[in-house]
């Protein structure tokens, strides 16, 4: 204003650039959740139906109340889901526009469903309800995605790879082997998940604001219309854990870097250096200005999309990070990452488990580079220890003489002749050339969990019958 003061319900000069009317639409800006807890709007009216069923049970309220409410809810509930419903920012979250709305349905009956109830466990309970739902979702779409290994490793037992450590070749692997390891990660991912949901199984509905209520309520009754195991124990604790949310994300980080080290692999493998696999045109993408190039965009996003998912852990971890008992508003930052992070994480599996399924897998290409970088030389050194009766540092040394050897003369192991590796060590036999192929060397890996097929075979039946 020209004389330096300024009308709070007007717009400031300075920082009110995009706000109608001053304070009042900041606090509103910054107040509200509505704009991604709609979301919870199926949850919110579950609850709300379970504890208006309850308080009529209890009688706490009146059976025609309760009616008119169930009834009014069930009516949001079709309006909501056929885009029939106004969302308004002035009523802050999902459960004062549900309850308004009711009000606005069914008159002074709707005033009665607040009755013992606060909306710090009716936010508990939607967000864990939600959770659970996303949990089961994520254990299914694992399981899908663990039986497209099961089969691609089943399809590929017998075909040998070059296994690497530090990324240089180490010994030869057979493909479904790798496949199985795979299995292995997403299996305890899978097994996480179980966990949360029994972690998370616990009814926050009559908590309240976070004293309990003095009305005689049923919460073992609500914990059953609910699905939940058992009532929460703490009414404190109730109103204030968000463990659940942070299980979920940590659920999430874990599976989501096992799938980046997968992408990370399927990139890789896809190059024209290795050449270990081609990707289905339906997951990978041209080049606008190279017309030879199949880039697995896929595979890159999938790897990405970890950033976003382990960066949502952090996120809530620092939001519940020093917050004093029991709730705060702080806590409303609660949803949004585990919406991001849940999106993200399913994308990603979905994308994976249909690459999974798509890719050629090139068992020639594979084969040959097994063979290569003396990926068969522990065979040469164990062949020593059991025919020759060295001890086993010794016949390391040997063996590394011979890779010398082979690598001055430009050629494999198997290419050197016998009186070569008799210079080398007298007791070399003819018979050492037998464990110097690829396909020996993987047959003979028989300890259990080991790359033999038959050994991966053993695996694949186990996981089959696990699921
Ligand atoms: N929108 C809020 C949230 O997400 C709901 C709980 C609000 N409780 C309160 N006392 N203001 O956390």
């Amino acid at each position: 204003m020209a004389d330096g003061t300024h009308d709070t319900k007007s717009s400031n000069q300075m920082w009110g650039g995009r706000f109608a009317s001053g304070p009042d639409a900041i606090m509103e800006e910054i107040n509200a959740s509505i704009g991604f807890d709609k979301k919870l709007f199926a949850q919110d009216i579950r609850g709300s139906i379970a504890h208006a069923t309850m308080l009529a049970h209890q009688g706490i309220i009146a059976q025609e109340d309760k009616t008119k409410i169930v009834e009014g809810l069930e009516a949001i509930q079709t309006e909501i889901e056929s885009g029939n419903f106004e969302f308004s920012r002035r009523l802050e979250d999902i459960h004062m526009n549900v309850e308004a709305r009711l009000a606005a349905l069914i008159g002074p009956a709707a005033g009665r469903l607040h009755t013992a109830r606060s909306r710090n466990d009716q936010v508990a309970v939607d967000f864990r309800l939600w959770v659970k739902e996303e949990l089961q979702r994520t254990e299914r779409a694992l399981t899908g995605l663990i039986e497209a290994f099961l089969d691609r490793a089943e399809e590929h037992a017998d075909t040998v790879m070059p296994g690497f450590t530090h990324m240089q070749t180490a010994q030869p692997v057979t493909f479904g082997h790798h496949c199985m390891a795979y299995v292995e990660m997403f299996g305890r991912d899978r097994q996480r998940v179980r966990h949360a949901i029994e972690h998370l199984d616990q009814n926050p509905l009559g908590a309240a604001a976070l004293a309990g209520t003095g009305f005689p309520i049923d919460r073992h009754m609500t914990a059953r219309a609910l699905g939940f195991r058992e009532p929460t124990r703490n009414s404190i604790d109730t109103v204030s854990d968000r463990d659940f949310a942070l299980e979920f994300l940590a659920v999430a980080a874990i599976a989501a870097t096992h799938l980046s080290r997968l992408a990370e692999e399927i990139v890789i493998w896809s190059t024209s250096q290795f050449g270990f696999i081609r990707l289905s045109d339906a997951f990978s993408t041209g080049s606008s200005i190279m017309p030879q190039k199949k880039n697995p965009d896929a595979a890159e996003l999938v790897r990405a999309k970890t950033g976003r998912i382990n960066g949502s852990l952090v996120a809530l971890l620092t939001v519940m990070k020093g917050l004093p008992l029991a709730y705060s508003k702080d806590m409303q930052e609660d949803k949004e990452q585990v919406f991001d992070a849940a999106e993200s994480l399913e994308l990603a599996i979905a994308a994976m488990t249909g690459m999974m399924r798509d890719m050629t897998i090139r068992a020639d290409r594979m084969k040959a580079a097994a063979g290569s970088g003396y990926s068969t030389a522990t065979d040469l050194a164990d062949w020593l220890v059991r025919e020759a009766g060295l001890p086993f540092r010794d016949a390391h040394h040997v063996t590394g003489r011979a890779v010398a050897l082979a690598e001055s003369k430009g050629c494999e192991l198997a290419d050197l002749s016998l009186e070569e590796l008799q210079a080398i060590h007298p007791d070399v036999k003819a018979g050492i050339f037998d464990v110097l192929t690829v396909e020996a060397s993987v047959a003979s890996r028989k300890s259990f969990g080991g790359t033999a097929p038959a050994q991966v075979r053993e695996q694949i039946a186990w996981w089959r019958t696990a699921l």
